[in-house]
């Protein structure tokens, strides 16, 4: 055997073992370490090595370094901030893109990696039921993929009145409005800034006491400015707290009346709902948008990092992506260059995970694991609200749970903190409409009752003993 490739395969091997090792334990063990920054770099750390390690003992040591700091997040029973965790099929792709190491910047540097973007461009489209023949993107996450459309919109709108943002900038440009409902998220503002949109700039539209955008008070603040101006719309399905969705149907026809709008729907999370047949009442309009952002690494539980973006208009999400020059060789008209689509230049082949994910599941898979996670969210919230001193502040649309503990603040911020030490389940904390309160988001496909049941206690168990402290 050529010796490079003994190296590599006992290597890989030992990887494989290594990693088979910790997701067996996936299940049971702690979901939040016990471990300090100054612990982590101590075992991680020291010195570069003047001579290299061989690789096994390289990658022994680092599992050995990382045990104590490393979080279950992928895990059945973490419920913090909206993460998933990695179905078989498409963490075995992700094996597979690493080792193939594709670079999916143009078709030719990769036919597969770009071959599997399309694939799985049309069957989002039909799962989603957005508009066919709407391009598609991959990105890192929710946060590139609001920041692609946000891009494909400020062309367009600003095309409408005769100017080439791509090529003129915004320095003398006609002015944008941007409105955004004021429980958008940070990362739509975070596009703006980057984007050179601004966030103080941004109309915020109030809300209702679920967190959606007031369609009344949106109809208010497009009159109350320059209705002609270009204008983009930032709507949202999936509200990273309660889980609540803005009417987009209501929104878009409000944003159809204007000359130069562009409606973009934020659903992180949300969009997924649109695979549920019961669910998908809640997000009728959405097919009426120019453009939408989701997340594969969330609901979908494709392993980090995977977003997608939608633009309706195909000619205006490739026109605010443009890249040239002379030595990329750009496909024929059949051949996708998936850095079209994107910020990216060179990136990895994000398409075979979603691939694997997609086809492991099929239709009815993916509806099963939302709505799974919907009726187990809403199965915790009943467990908490049954005791006393609990309250359930939500709606619980989808799979997000918002509670609150004595009506207090600090009782709540304690319980947290003693769930968070305790490490049954692991989830965090947030403000809703003034108060604390702790959020708890299902979405994992390998989370069962049971794990429902012993959060639900450990949950308790912890209120109680912050009653206890409290005393
Ligand atoms: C509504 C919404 N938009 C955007 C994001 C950002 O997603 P990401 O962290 O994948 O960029 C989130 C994350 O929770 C979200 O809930």
């Amino acid at each position: 055997m050529d010796p490079r490739f003994e190296e590599t395969t006992d290597v890989l091997r030992r990887t494989a073992d290594h990693a088979l090792a910790y997701l067996q334990t996936l299940h049971d063990r702690r979901v939040h370490p016990l471990t300090s920054p100054a612990e982590m770099r101590a075992s991680l750390g020291g010195p570069l090595p003047d001579d290299g390690v061989p690789p096994r003992e390289v990658v022994d040591q680092l599992v050995a370094a990382t045990e104590r700091g490393v979080v279950a997040s992928a895990g059945p029973r973490y419920f913090g901030f909206v993460i998933g965790g990695a179905l078989p099929a498409a963490l075995a792709a992700d094996w597979m893109t690493s080792a193939w190491d594709q670079n999916a910047v143009l078709y030719a540097t990769s036919p597969a990696a770009a071959a599997a973007e399309m694939v799985v461009a049309d069957w989002l489209l039909d799962l989603f039921d957005l508009p066919r023949g709407t391009s598609v993107g991959l990105t890192t996450g929710c946060q590139m993929a609001n920041f692609t459309a946000i891009a494909a919109a400020r062309r367009a709108v600003l095309a409408k009145r005769g100017w080439d943002v791509e090529r003129d900038g915004l320095q003398g440009a006609p002015r944008i409005r941007i409105v955004v409902g004021g429980e958008g998220h940070v990362t739509i503002d975070v596009a703006l800034q980057m984007l050179g949109l601004g966030t103080a700039t941004a109309e915020r539209v109030p809300t209702d006491d679920q967190g959606r955008m007031r369609t009344d008070a949106l109809e208010a603040v497009l009159a109350a400015g320059d209705i002609g101006a270009p204008m983009i719309v930032c709507a949202q399905i999936g509200n990273v707290n309660s889980g609540a969705s803005d009417d987009i149907t209501k929104i878009a026809e409000l944003v159809q009346r204007l000359d130069a709008g562009w409606l973009h729907v934020d659903g992180a999370f949300g969009l997924w709902a649109r695979a549920v047949p019961e669910l998908r009442l809640q997000l009728d309009g959405v097919e009426q948008a120019d453009s939408w952002a989701t997340d594969a690494h969330k609901w979908l539980n494709v392993p980090y990092d995977s977003g997608l973006v939608f633009v309706r208009d195909q000619a205006a999400h490739r026109g605010s992506m443009l890249m040239s020059a002379a030595y990329l060789v750009a496909g024929a008209a059949d051949q996708r260059d998936p850095s079209s689509y994107v910020p990216e230049s060179s990136r990895r082949a994000r398409g075979f995970a979603l691939y694997a994910a997609l086809k492991s599941l099929g239709r009815k898979g993916v509806a099963d694991l939302v709505q799974r996670c919907c009726s187990l969210a809403a199965r915790l919230a009943a467990q908490l609200a049954r005791a006393p001193g609990v309250e359930v502040l939500n709606e619980v649309a989808l799979n997000q749970v918002l509670v609150r503990f004595g009506d207090d603040d600090e009782l709540t911020r304690r319980t947290i903190r003693h769930v968070q030490e305790d490490g049954t389940c692991w989830l965090g904390g947030s403000t809703w409409q003034g108060k604390a309160v702790m959020r708890i988001s299902v979405s994992n496909w390998s989370t069962t009752e049971a794990d429902i049941d012993l959060s639900a206690e450990a949950i308790l168990r912890c209120f109680a003993q912050a009653q206890g402290a409290q005393r």
